[in-house]
């Protein structure tokens, strides 16, 4: 696979979805698809880490899985707090930061308590930030910033008209972030259930029918060699130079 390292996208995001279906097929209750899912975040993580990937953004749990069986929304939490206690080292020996975007508030304790750790534990690093969408909706991320400027507004810091798509962006989980260059979404699904609304606005979208268990390095090369075949206009027609009126 030839990737041209000038055009890698600085902004990964990935919809890790198919656990579920990974796991019926080989006859084993769900949580193995999420347990298996695990590796391919392993694995992706590297590659992105490897190439040099500025940020690579992982929803892995949505403000709607919460109406999931409590079983299954148990043993997601432990398997989050079990893979971020086993890489706290490795995160910290390969310069890799981590952040998070939803609603921590709403985690269990224990999963708030080791995520804190990791972050601060992980803050000084400058290599891949690895940003965790977690108990995250892209509607609940709008409410909240929508929030924090009314009340802004009405304590008189900020009129109504100063409002605009900066100061929006600045109140969103992902303030300082560039926005995802490329959006892949495993499991065959094509819709974008409620991830990153705001900042997938000239994202490419990828995707693939291949299920989150089966997700490794040489799928993620795939989707970014797309990635640098694709032409990105923002609006304008395709034969102006990037910077031209
Ligand atoms: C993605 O896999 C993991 C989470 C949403 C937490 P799913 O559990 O949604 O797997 P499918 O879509 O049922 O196959
Ligand atoms: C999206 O997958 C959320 C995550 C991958 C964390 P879902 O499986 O929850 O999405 P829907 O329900 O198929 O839209
Ligand atoms: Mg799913």
């Amino acid at each position: 696979m030839n990737l041209e390292p000038a055009t890698l996208p600085r902004h990964v995001a990935i919809i890790m979805d198919g656990n579920g279906r990974w796991a019926r097929q080989q006859g084993k209750p769900r949580i193995m698809g999420h347990k298996a899912g695990v590796r391919s975040v392993q694995e992706v993580v590297r590659c992105a880490r490897e190439l040099g990937i500025g940020v690579l953004t992982l929803y892995a749990f949505s403000t709607e899985n919460w109406r999931r069986p409590g079983t299954e929304v148990e043993s997601l939490m432990g398997l989050l707090q079990t893979y971020l206690e086993n890489q706290l080292d490795q995160m910290v020996e390969n310069q890799v930061r981590l952040r998070t975007c939803g609603r921590r508030d709403h985690l269990p304790v224990k999963v708030r308590q080791v995520l804190e750790n990791t972050i601060r534990e992980t803050a000084g690093n400058d290599g891949l930030i690895l940003n965790l969408a977690l108990s995250y909706g892209g509607r609940d991320e709008l409410v909240r910033a929508a929030r924090q400027l009314a009340a802004r507004a009405v304590k008189g810091e900020l009129r109504p008209e100063e409002i605009d798509e900066e100061k929006v962006t600045a109140e969103l989980d992902s303030a300082g972030l560039p926005d995802p260059d490329l959006l892949i979404r495993t499991g065959g699904e094509a819709r974008l259930s409620n991830f990153l609304l705001w900042q997938l606005s000239y994202s490419e979208l990828y995707f693939t029918r291949v299920l989150w268990p089966d997700f490794g390095r040489e799928h993620f090369l795939a989707a970014l060699a797309d990635f640098q075949q694709r032409q990105r206009r923002f609006g304008r027609t395709g034969g102006q130079v990037a910077g031209e009126e």
